[in-house]
């Protein structure tokens, strides 16, 4: 392996002899899982796993189990030798990049399928992803026993269904949700946005800008179906191909919501060109 600024693990029983020597020590271990092409969003969650553990491991895996065969998998950016960078001067402590064989080896056959709050929205047309995720993050928490894992809001859903594997089946970790970390213009940062033409990307924060206007109208008493048309009317208008969804949900379970209840979540997917765009935000004053 190349020289790395900060310890690269690509076997488990390497990985496993670096976390016990911490653990014989008494430290807390804090995990960041990513698929690599890291940008500000990713060193938020180092930063807020480093407020309550003394060591992190961030892990950088091009999943292939939740990506469908006409997605994006063998294009999704590979910047390892960046990322690895941006982790040392964040002070995080260990990068753990398995490969796929490392990962899913010759006979592997399991699969976790979550249910609960990985129905509807993004399984409604990305039916393969919660399955993907969870498998993988199920052996991610498996592999470095972590105290803690931080996930962003960013990908509120896939958030839900982690924090609903975890309870079910009585994972010993806490997971930490992280808030979105925006550009300027208020487009939630993201390593797909790296696929956007120069037009594309002035379009694309008119999502955070509808999905806001949604939560507002709602907060004010509106009604969430027809803010919710108003709002997949405005993207197209503005130049969004094709809107998958834009529903508001109770914010903890994602099914139907009820102001009554308990907190509301705006959740969006839409396509500028070639490139999906997801984004969500709280409805509150
Ligand atoms: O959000 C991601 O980057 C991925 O879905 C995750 C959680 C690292 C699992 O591959």
């Amino acid at each position: 392996m190349p020289d790395f600024p900060i310890p690269v693990s690509a076997t488990v029983a390497d990985l496993r002899l670096r976390v016990r020597t911490w653990r014989s020590e008494g430290l807390r271990v804090g995990l960041v899982p990513t698929m690599g092409a890291l940008h500000e969003g990713h060193i938020s969650l180092v930063r807020i796993a480093q407020q309550t553990c003394d060591r992190i491991v961030t892990s950088i895996f091009v999943n292939p189990t939740q990506f469908a065969p006409t997605e994006d998998f063998s294009t999704y950016p590979r910047t390892f030798d960046d990322d690895v960078a941006q982790l040392a001067e964040a002070d995080c402590h260990l990068v753990w990049a398995p490969t796929p064989s490392e990962m899913y080896p010759e006979g592997f056959a399991t699969r976790v399928v979550p249910a609960g709050a990985a129905e509807g929205l993004e399984t409604d047309f990305r039916p393969h992803f919660f399955g993907g995720v969870a498998t993988v993050c199920t052996k991610l928490f498996q592999q470095v026993t972590p105290d803690i894992a931080v996930f962003g809001e960013k990908d509120f859903q896939q958030l839900a269904v982690i924090r609903q594997i975890v309870r079910d089946l009585d994972m010993p970790l806490s997971i930490v949700g992280a808030p979105t970390v925006r550009e300027a213009d208020g487009l939630a940062m993201s390593s797909r946005n790296r696929y956007l033409s120069a037009d594309e990307r002035r379009t694309a924060p008119l999502i955070h800008e509808v999905i806001s206007g949604v939560a507002a109208h709602v907060l004010e008493g509106g009604n969430a179906d027809s803010a919710c048309a108003e709002a997949a009317r405005q993207l197209t208008a503005g130049g969004f191909q094709k809107i998958d969804y834009i529903a508001v949900r109770d914010a903890a379970t994602l099914g139907a919501y009820d102001p009554k209840k308990g907190a509301g979540r705006v959740l969006a997917a839409a396509w500028l060109g070639k490139t999906r765009l997801i984004d969500n935000i709280a409805i509150e004053s």
